[in-house]
């Protein structure tokens, strides 16, 4: 068996256990704790709190409950288990020595409320990191605070709205959101107490200049847009739609969470962004899922530097020390100055390429797409024409007339060992599959899952959907009917 074929079977071996819950396993009797009986009377009082009835807590032995999270653990397909292209999410190899080094006890075991003094090997690493962020994209203050991109988002937008205020233009509240946008981006600017008005894509998937002019005006706070935008396409009019939106008095927002595909090799700042998210959990190796761990530090241009969050991180001298107030701040978005595991992991991979080869992130990430792109463009629908950025997006357009879907394409990739693509993202393309290998992933990995890709085309061109319908049939839960999961969702045990 060939290295390639090994990886095949392996990946289409899939999940081949069931598992219960440990609530339909309860049997009293047994249980891995013992309780010390309680001594004397109890109260009157406290006899009021007494529970009535049984707490139906699963008894069991610590070697059962060990291997239920163990072998739950076994089963979620995770980018150490498998190929995990989910568009958007940049579900990236996590190297093992960034978790070595988090785990350091100095720094795993530190507390927020720590004295200054005896943390400086952290301040330092983090002061460095902001240093190297805000060189990365070209906007040179930086906040790291924020826990995830969306935190970014609104941590950013109160320091526009700020901005805004202080020139006096408490009316600039519209915020312009492209219909390609994330949803965090319309949802942020309602956070943070502004309006949206959306701009439709021009046909080739970009901000289309003549819909911004239409919409920019004396109540336009700031331009929200993605670049490389979701459907994986660099905004190639970037320079000029600043332009406009600084011309019309407005300040250009950037979601930086495609920034994989410009790290090292072009900067927001230079391209007239004047306030950006990072999303470190996803450039810089923290694969994110289920809502974290993240972190989304900001950076800013001069304008809007007085605006930062506190606390700030110093240097004086060879101290580093922590500004708790500042005038013109926002103030505080988060309990402490960040979600330091995330950010020292994101220290630990820009330090692994070094300045000089930071770029190698990017090209590798945007040459993995189009391979992808390349490998599939001629048996699915393509709804752009060119070559795609760090993600490649394609839509069901070819298979639609075999009565497939795309759910059903993804939910096959499951029976085919793969984690499926981001499906149905971007909204602006019907049946879209957004696809994002990273920079992480070999070649031979990408032809597995081209292959798999291509095995779903053919079943469907030789009419045989019936498993494309019921899949995925290898793992013990089925389809489940989305709808009903949505709508009417159990979400507690019933006794
Ligand atoms: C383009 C874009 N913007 C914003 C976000 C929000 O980031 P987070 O999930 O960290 O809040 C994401 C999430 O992946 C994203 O893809």
């Amino acid at each position: 068996m060939s290295h390639h074929e090994a990886l095949k079977y392996s990946a289409s071996v899939g999940i081949q256990h069931e598992e219960v819950l440990l609530f339909e396993r309860i049997h009293e009797a047994a249980t891995s704790i013992s309780l010390p009986g309680v001594e004397g009377t109890i109260s009157e009082e406290l006899r009021a709190f007494s529970r009535q009835k049984s707490a139906n807590i699963p008894g069991l032995s610590e070697p059962e409950t060990v291997r239920h999270f163990v072998r739950m653990s076994q089963w979620n397909h995770g980018i150490e288990t498998g190929f995990y292209p989910l568009g958007s999410c940049t579900m990236k190899y996590n190297p093992r020595v960034n978790e070595q080094l988090v785990r350091l006890p100095g720094l795993a075991h530190i507390h927020p409320d720590q004295p200054e003094e005896s943390v400086q090997g952290v301040l330092e690493l983090l002061y460095e990191l902001q240093g190297w962020l805000g060189d990365i994209v070209g906007l040179p203050y930086v906040t790291l605070q924020p826990a995830a991109g969306a935190h970014g988002e609104l941590t950013g937008l109160m320091m526009i709205r700020a901005a805004l205020d202080a020139r006096g233009q408490q009316q600039r509240r519209k915020v312009l959101v492209p219909d390609s946008a994330h949803g965090t981006n319309p949802a942020s600017a309602a956070l943070c107490g502004m309006y949206t008005v959306e701009l439709k894509s021009g046909p080739d998937g970009r901000i289309d200049l003549d819909e911004l002019k239409s919409h920019l005006d004396s109540d336009t706070a700031a331009l929200m847009m993605t670049n490389p935008n979701t459907a994986g396409a660099f905004e190639s009019d970037i320079k000029q739609i600043c332009q406009l939106v600084h011309d019309a008095g407005g300040l250009v927002y950037g979601d930086g969470a495609n920034l994989n595909a410009l790290v090292g090799v072009a900067r927001p700042g230079d391209m007239g962004i004047d306030c950006l998210h990072i999303n470190v959990h996803k450039t810089f190796a923290t694969p994110h899922g289920g809502g974290g761990p993240g972190g989304g530090p900001v950076a800013v241009n001069e304008a809007l530097a007085p605006f930062l969050p506190v606390p700030r991180i110093e240097k004086s001298g060879d101290d580093y020390t922590l500004l708790h107030a500042c005038d013109r701040s926002v103030g505080s978005v988060l309990g402490s100055i960040g979600q330091v595991g995330v950010l020292l992991r994101a220290h630990a991979y820009i330090s692994a390429f070094g300045h000089e080869h930071l770029h190698k992130i990017a090209e590798d990430a945007v040459l993995n797409a189009n391979y992808v792109l390349h490998r599939l463009r001629d048996r699915y629908h393509v709804p752009f024409d060119g070559l795609c950025k760090h993600e490649c997006l394609l839509t069901d357009g070819l298979q639609e007339k075999h009565g497939v879907k795309t759910l059903d394409i993804a939910k096959r990739l499951i029976d085919l060992g793969f984690h499926p693509m981001t499906i149905y993202f971007p909204l602006i393309v019907h049946g879209a599959m957004l696809i994002e290998p990273t920079e992480t992933e070999s070649r031979e990995t990408l032809d597995v899952f081209c292959d798999a890709m291509l095995e779903i085309a053919d079943a469907c061109d030789a009419g045989d959907t019936d498993v494309l319908h019921q899949a995925p049939i290898k793992p013990f839960r089925r389809r489940l009917d989305e709808t009903q999961a949505a709508r009417k969702p159990v979400l507690i045990w019933p006794e």
